[in-house]
């Protein structure tokens, strides 16, 4: 059985952007009220007390937009101080990184991963929401500044959407050529966002690397992941290229994290509501940690039985939180 031993935290489920993927125009969303949002301190203690000593040693970091989170550099400070913690990362949609990249480098953050949809500024202000001033310019700046920083490795994230950016897939794959930089594809899922997804559905991984194998050549990469990615590379290229084929492939086999979302509910499983417990209303009625240990230990006891096999079943519409509030 596959070791769970990455914790995926959302800081915050409030972004300051609104993807049409993640938080789909014309669907209300009730943001979680500061009173309900997990405090630095309840976060700390459930790692320190409930999460380290059942084996989770890797951390990433993801909203909404982690950077919106209040003292977000604090945090990054003190998780990286823990001194079991083996990596630390976040997921930023990068709007905010170039004022805080040299800050959360020096507080301990190491690896980041940057949502890069399109690298025309007209497609991406689609993408994110239809935006009166273009954002494209100042992502782009915060994925140059993540990269002099020294964030490495460095990671774009590129949702397709097919008839939307499918046809950007060469340019973004050629980003890796120069650079040193990890693009990965990842297939669009139907969480929160049916109608969208009704009518687009999504581009399979094996069909972009065709496209790109007889663009570029591709080839299987010596470095290896510890996440969802199947990893490639253009032959020569300094960078690599990762497919995350959740709809085309099933790897639930080889999962290795849980979700805790900004209200402390862990999840065990991105694509299945089954199994989430509320592990903040626990801690705040008291509940001892010894007990909230043993929950824990027995939701990853029956995780692999939670781990969701069935996404060409028919999905849509059976998700209550968006990506947004589950943190990708
Ligand atoms: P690395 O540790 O750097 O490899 O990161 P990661 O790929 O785990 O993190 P990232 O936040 O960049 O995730 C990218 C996307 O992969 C997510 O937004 C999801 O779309 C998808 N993904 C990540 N983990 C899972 C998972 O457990 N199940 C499914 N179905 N998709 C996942
Ligand atoms: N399908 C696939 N990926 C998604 N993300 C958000 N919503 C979806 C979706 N419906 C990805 C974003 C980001 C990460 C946090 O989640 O691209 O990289
Ligand atoms: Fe915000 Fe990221 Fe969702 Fe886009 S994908 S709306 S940037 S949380």
């Amino acid at each position: 059985m596959n070791q769970v031993d990455y914790l995926r935290i959302s800081l915050i489920d409030r972004c300051n952007f609104r993807c049409q993927y993640c938080m789909p125009s014309g669907v209300e969303l009730d943001y979680i009220l500061r009173q309900q949002l997990l405090t630095d301190e309840e976060l700390l203690l459930l790692l320190r007390e409930v999460f380290i000593p059942v084996g989770f040693t890797r951390f990433r970091l993801t909203g909404g937009e982690p950077l919106l989170r209040p003292g977000v550099v604090e945090l990054v400070k003190a998780i990286a101080s823990l001194p079991e913690t083996q990596d630390l990362s976040m997921t930023t949609n990068g709007f905010l990184l170039a004022a805080k990249a040299q800050e959360l480098y020096n507080a301990g953050l190491r690896r980041i991963n940057i949502s890069l949809d399109s690298l025309n500024p007209e497609t991406f202000d689609k993408i994110i929401g239809d935006r009166v001033h273009s954002r494209w310019q100042q992502v782009w700046q915060g994925i140059q500044a993540a990269h002099q920083v020294g964030f490495d490795p460095l990671k774009l994230n590129v949702v397709i959407i097919p008839g939307v950016n499918d046809q950007e897939v060469l340019d973004l794959a050629a980003l890796t050529i120069d650079r040193q930089w990890h693009v990965r594809f990842i297939e669009f899922m139907p969480i929160g966002n049916d109608s969208l997804f009704g009518s687009k559905g999504w581009v399979d991984s094996a069909q972009l690397r065709d496209r790109i194998r007889q663009a570029f050549g591709l080839e299987t990469s010596q470095v290896r992941g510890n996440g969802p990615a199947d990893i490639f590379q253009i032959p020569s290229a300094q960078g690599t290229l990762g497919f995350i084929s959740q709809m085309s492939e099933c790897f639930c086999d080889r999962c290795n994290r849980m979700r805790l979302s900004a209200d402390g509910w862990l999840r065990p499983c991105l694509l299945n509501e089954n199994g989430q417990i509320d592990l903040k209303a626990r801690l705040r009625a008291g509940v001892a940690l010894a007990e909230l240990r043993e929950q824990v230990r027995q939701l990853l006891v029956i995780k692999p039985e939670i781990n969701f096999k069935q996404r060409d079943s028919g999905t849509t519409g059976n998700y209550t939180r968006t990506m947004s509030q589950i943190g990708g």
